[in-house]
């Protein structure tokens, strides 16, 4: 134990390199594993050294918070279906918030008391508490009001993706004002503590922090909610670097840093992905503009169609020499991975070339159809990203669409007025022969007409994704090719 204590740093040092190794190796899949090893050895590190280096720690609290989280993170682990995994991550943030809050609120506590309590011994031990104190002043305001914020922006994005009644997005002119009016006042309060120690001034900062998290986070689109939780992550990496000065924890200041500035680069790329700016997603429903577009700007004008079943599109597969399939959210929606890998196999026994084609943002969170298909063990090397597939599209037999729609308009490309003009899509309209599986018409994320669909070379197989791809490859066997 002496031991530990006496070399608690170098632990620390290990555990922050450990860490760094863990977020290199998440950026491949084939890595992906060695990573997560990597970073479940950092966290036994940096969590028993703390255990250990902690003064008079109450032992039964400390292991009684542990299986407490244990017990709810496995049960939630276990349960959680994937399409609500964004919802659940950003239920996580907003408790690395709450405890940014509650660790400054006990910091401050623990100073006063120690004011109080033992001004001869600190100034015995050559401590200038005031001194001292200025600088972890600082450092609690900034660490409480970013924890507040992430604490109550996470728990309205939560409701917006969960669609709870209480997290109803607000609009009108009165937004950005009463937006600004908290921010500022919030500072105001803030600053007052700094300089004064005023602990009214503290609950104030802190009141007005949960109100602004709030009032910041429910103008934004609910299409954009992916984007905040994103930035959410982040902020939630910031307010535990924050704790860790606090705490003077080098280990949580390093590991709050990395998750700091990690979400900060996904959330840019997310938005350049979408073609979206973040002043955009985070100020446009507060500044009146359309967050996210509204569906039915071409229904109005009724066009035409080609259908077919799944006997006639599995007939045509396992004729092809090529095929690549573009899966989206329509897939995880209808858990379809499995029989998409089965149909995937089926092909690739009768010489058929299956490839998929991964769009950055398809789906509902970062890497969500790499994650699904890896849970269905398709081999990585079959699994191409854009810009690795888009020349390859204008040789390839069929593509076969499943529960993709925006990540596939060819709108983005040709048409200056839609609203995703510029953003980077795959190029299925110009494969030989195109297949979409989806269950009607409607519009996707960005509640947009799709081109696509009234293409000469497009047939619409309708039904459920699951359904229509199982049907596909009974239609395979059934042939008997
Ligand atoms: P979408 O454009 O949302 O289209 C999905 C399509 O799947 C829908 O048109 C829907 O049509 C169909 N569908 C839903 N459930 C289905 C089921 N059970 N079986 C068959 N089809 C089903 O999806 P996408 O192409 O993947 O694009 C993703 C969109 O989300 C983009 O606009 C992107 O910007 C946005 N977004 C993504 C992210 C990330 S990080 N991935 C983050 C924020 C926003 P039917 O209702 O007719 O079946």
């Amino acid at each position: 134990m002496e031991f530990i204590r006496e070399y608690a740093d170098w632990f620390y040092l290990i555990g922050a390199v450990l860490f760094i190794l863990t977020l290199r190796g998440l950026s491949g899949p084939k890595t992906a594993i060695a990573g997560n090893r990597y970073g479940m050895i950092a966290m036994a590190i940096a969590v028993l050294t703390t255990f250990f280096v902690a003064d008079n720690p109450v032992v039964w609290m400390i292991v009684g918070a542990m299986v407490l989280g244990a017990v709810v993170g496995i049960a939630r682990a276990r349960t959680v279906p994937m399409t609500q995994m964004p919802e659940t991550v950003a239920l996580m943030h907003s408790l690395v918030g709450l405890a940014a809050v509650l660790i400054a609120i006990a910091a401050i506590i623990h100073n006063n008391k120690l004011i109080e309590l033992e001004p001869d011994l600190l100034a015995a031990n050559g401590v200038n508490f005031h001194e001292m104190s200025r600088v972890h002043l600082f450092e609690l305001f900034v660490g409480c009001f970013v924890g507040a914020i992430t604490f109550t922006a996470s728990v309205f994005a939560y409701g917006k993706l969960a669609a709870k009644k209480w997290a109803k997005t607000i609009s009108g002119v009165w937004v950005k004002p009463v937006q600004a009016l908290i921010f500022i006042a919030m500072l105001a309060a803030g600053i007052h503590f700094f300089l004064t120690s005023n602990m009214t001034s503290f609950w104030a900062m802190t009141a007005l922090a949960l109100a602004f998290g709030w009032v910041w986070i429910a103008p934004v689109g609910g299409g954009d909610m992916p984007v905040v939780v994103s930035l959410l992550n982040s902020f939630s990496g910031w307010a535990a670097a924050g704790i860790g000065f606090t705490l003077e924890n080098n280990m949580l200041i390093v590991a709050g840093s990395l998750v700091g500035s990690s979400g900060a680069i996904l959330s840019y790329i997310m938005c350049k992905a979408m073609n979206r700016s973040i002043i955009n997603v985070l100020f446009g429903g507060a500044m009146g503009g359309a967050a996210a577009p509204t569906a039915a700007a071409g229904a109005a004008v009724q066009r035409n169609y080609r259908s077919g079943s799944a006997d006639d599109a599995g007939f045509l597969m396992s004729n092809a020499d090529s095929v690549v399939i573009v899966p989206g959210y329509g897939m995880a929606q209808g858990r379809a991975q499995n029989a998409v890998k089965e149909l995937a196999n089926l092909l690739k026994e009768q010489g058929v070339t299956v490839r998929f084609a991964i769009h950055p943002v398809a789906g509902r969170m970062p890497g969500h159809m790499n994650v699904l298909l890896a849970e269905a063990d398709v081999p990585y090397e079959d699994i191409l990203e854009m810009d690795e597939i888009n020349s390859d599209f204008p040789a390839t037999d069929v593509v076969l669409v499943i529960g993709a729609n925006d990540v596939v308009n060819p709108a983005a490309k040709d048409d200056p007025n839609s609203p995703i003009y510029g953003m980077p899509i795959l190029e299925a309209h110009k494969a030989r022969t195109i297949m979409v599986i989806k269950r009607s018409m409607a519009t996707g994320y960005a509640g947009l007409d799709n081109d696509l669909f009234y293409n000469d070379k497009t047939m619409m197989i309708f039904g459920d994704a699951k359904k229509v791809v199982e049907d596909m490859t009974k239609a395979i066997n059934g042939t008997g090719h």
